[in-house]
C-alpha cells in the first residue's frame, strides 16, 4: 500500500521511520511553495529546532510512471558514502561542517528525507532579493562543479555506481538530457494556452535549431558524473563569513544525476544566468529585439562578470577538459541555448504561460545553439580566448580545431499536425 503523505500523517511517519521520537513534536510544518512540479515538499521543524526537508515524488499513484528521480538522489547520497572522497569535493572549499544531507529514503512510498539547511539560502533567491552578482560565488560554484567533474571523469568505479538500477529493473544505458522539443501530438491543443501554440509553431520553422539540437544530442558523451539540473534553485549558500571569497555553496537536488557530459552542467548553470536577464526584459511589439535586449531591467553587462568568473573557475580548476574536449566552450553555450528552451517548455507545462519575452528567449537560444562562436562575444561581452587567457598562460592548450562533422542524413521533424 503506497502512503500518500500530508502534514497530517507526517510525524507519524518520521516516528516509524525513527526519524524523530514522540517527545519531539513538530513546532512547525511548512510547505514549499511551488518548489518543483514533480515532488510534494513539506520542511518540518522538530521540538529540538532540527530541520528536515521531506519530499515525496506526486506521481506516486500513477503505476505507469516510473517514479525514480528520488531513486537518483539516493543513489548518488550511497555514491558519497562510499566514496567519501567525493562528498568532500562538494563540501569545498572548506570542508567543515560536512554532513550527509540524506537521511531516509523509502523505495516503496517514494519519500526522501533531508537535513534542511536553515542557515543557507538559495541562490536565485538570493540574486532576486539582492540584485547583486558577487564574483566570489560564481567562482566557487565553477570550482565545486569542475572538481567533481574532474574527480570521476572516466573513472569506471563511479560509472558502475551510477549504472545501479532500483530493485528488479535493468538500466540499459544513461538517460541523454541533450533533447529538443518531443513529437507533437494533438492533444497539445487542450494542454497548452493557445498563445503558447507560437513557441512551437517558431520552433519547428527554424530547422537550423532542430539540426543543433540534434548534432548536440548526437555527440552527447557521457564522462563523468553530472548533476544535470544545475539551475540557481538548486545551489545553496552559506553567507555566515564575514569573506565571501571563502563561501560555502551546496549543491541540491541530485535527482536527475547521471554519468553525463560536463558541458550540459556548465551550460544549464549559464542558461540560469541569463535566463534573470532575459525575464527582465521590457518587452513590447513596438519595439524591436534588439532594443528590449538592451532595455533589461537586470542589463546582461551586470551579469557577465558572473558568468566569467563561473567559467574561468570551471576551467581553472579543470583545465585538462580544454584538451579532453576541444570544442568544449562552444558546446558549453550550445547546451546554454538548449536550456533555455527547456526553461521555456518548463514555464508552458507548469505555468501554463508564455509571452514576448519568452520569444526573445527562444531568439536569444536560437543564437547560442546555431552561432555559438558569435555567441560567445556577445553573452560575455569578451572572446574566448580572453575568457582562457588566465587559463593559457599556467596550460599552455592548442587552439581548438573544429572537428570535422559527419552530415546527418536525416532528422526527425517534430510538426504540429494539420498545420
Ligand atoms: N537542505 C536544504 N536546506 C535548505 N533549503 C533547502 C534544502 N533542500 C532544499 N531546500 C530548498 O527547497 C527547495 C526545493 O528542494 P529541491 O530538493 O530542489 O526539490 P525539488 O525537486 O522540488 O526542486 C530548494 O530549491 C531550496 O530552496
Ligand atoms: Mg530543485
Amino acid at each position: 500500500m503506497v502512503l500518500s503523505l500530508s502534514s497530517h500523517n507526517v510525524m507519524q511517519y518520521l516516528q516509524d521511520a525513527g526519524l524523530c521520537n514522540s517527545e519531539d513534536g513538530a513546532s512547525d510544518q511548512s510547505e514549499l511553495p511551488g518548489s518543483s512540479k514533480n515532488n510534494f515538499n513539506l520542511v518540518v521543524t522538530l521540538a529540538d529546532n532540527r530541520q528536515l526537508l521531506i519530499k515525496q515524488e506526486r506521481n506516486i499513484n500513477n503505476y505507469d510512471a516510473a517514479p525514480h528521480e528520488l531513486f537518483q538522489e539516493w543513489l548518488f547520497h550511497q555514491l558519497l558514502q562510499q566514496f567519501p572522497v567525493l562528498g568532500n569535493i562538494l563540501a569545498m572549499p572548506t570542508a567543515v561542517n560536512y554532513a550527509p544531507l540524506v537521511v531516509h529514503f523509502d523505495e516503496e512510498n517514494s519519500i526522501l528525507v533531508r537535513n534542511y539547511l536553515s542557515e543557507y539560502v538559495e541562490l536565485a533567491t538570493f540574486y532576486h532579493n539582492n540584485e547583486i552578482f558577487p564574483q566570489e560565488i560564481a567562482c566557487a560554484i565553477g570550482t565545486t562543479l569542475a572538481r567533481l567533474h574532474r574527480a570521476t571523469y572516466n573513472r569506471r568505479e563511479y560509472q558502475d555506481f551510477m549504472a545501479t538500477a532500483p530493485q528488479g529493473e535493468f538500466r540499459y544505458g544513461f538517460y541523454n538530457p541533450a533533447q529538443g522539443v518531443g513529437s507533437i501530438e494533438p492533444e497539445i491543443f487542450g494542454s497548452v494556452p493557445t498563445d503558447a501554440l507560437k513557441f512551437y509553431v517558431l520552433y519547428q520553422q527554424y530547422e537550423s535549431l532542430e539540426s543543433a539540437i540534434a548534432d548536440l544530442a548526437y555527440d552527447w558523451n557521457p564522462c563523468c558524473l553530472t548533476h544535470n539540473d544545475l539551475k540557481l534553485n538548486n545551489i545553496l549558500v552559506d553567507f555566515r563569513r564575514e569573506k565571501l571569497d571563502n563561501c560555502l555553496v551546496r549543491l541540491i537536488d541530485w535527482e536527475a544525476c547521471s554519468w553525463g557530459d560536463p558541458a550540459y552542467d556548465l551550460g544549464t548553470l549559464l542558461a540560469s544566468y541569463l535566463g534573470i536577464w532575459l525575464k527582465s526584459l521590457v518587452v513590447d511589439p513596438t519595439i524591436e529585439l534588439e532594443e528590449s535586449l538592451h532595455l533589461a531591467l537586470t542589463p546582461l553587462e551586470i551579469l557577465q562578470p558572473s558568468m566569467i568568473a563561473l567559467v574561468r573557475a570551471y576551467v581553472n580548476a579543470f583545465p585538462m577538459i580544454l584538451e579532453y574536449r576541444r570544442d568544449f566552450i562552444l558546446r558549453v553555450i550550445q547546451f546554454a541555448g538548449l536550456a533555455l528552451i527547456h526553461q521555456i517548455q518548463d514555464t508552458i507545462t507548469c505555468w501554463k504561460y508564455f509571452n514576448n519575452a519568452d520569444i526573445c528567449m527562444l531568439q536569444v537560444a536560437k543564437s547560442l545553439l546555431t552561432m555559438p562562436e558569435q555567441a560567445i562575444l556577445t553573452i560575455f561581452g569578451i572572446s574566448e580566448s580572453e575568457i582562457l587567457n588566465s587559463v593559457s598562460k599556467i596550460h599552455k592548450f592548442r587552439k581548438p580545431v573544429k572537428e570535422q562533422q559527419l552530415v546527418p542524413i536525416y532528422y526527425e521533424k517534430t510538426r504540429l499536425r494539420g498545420c
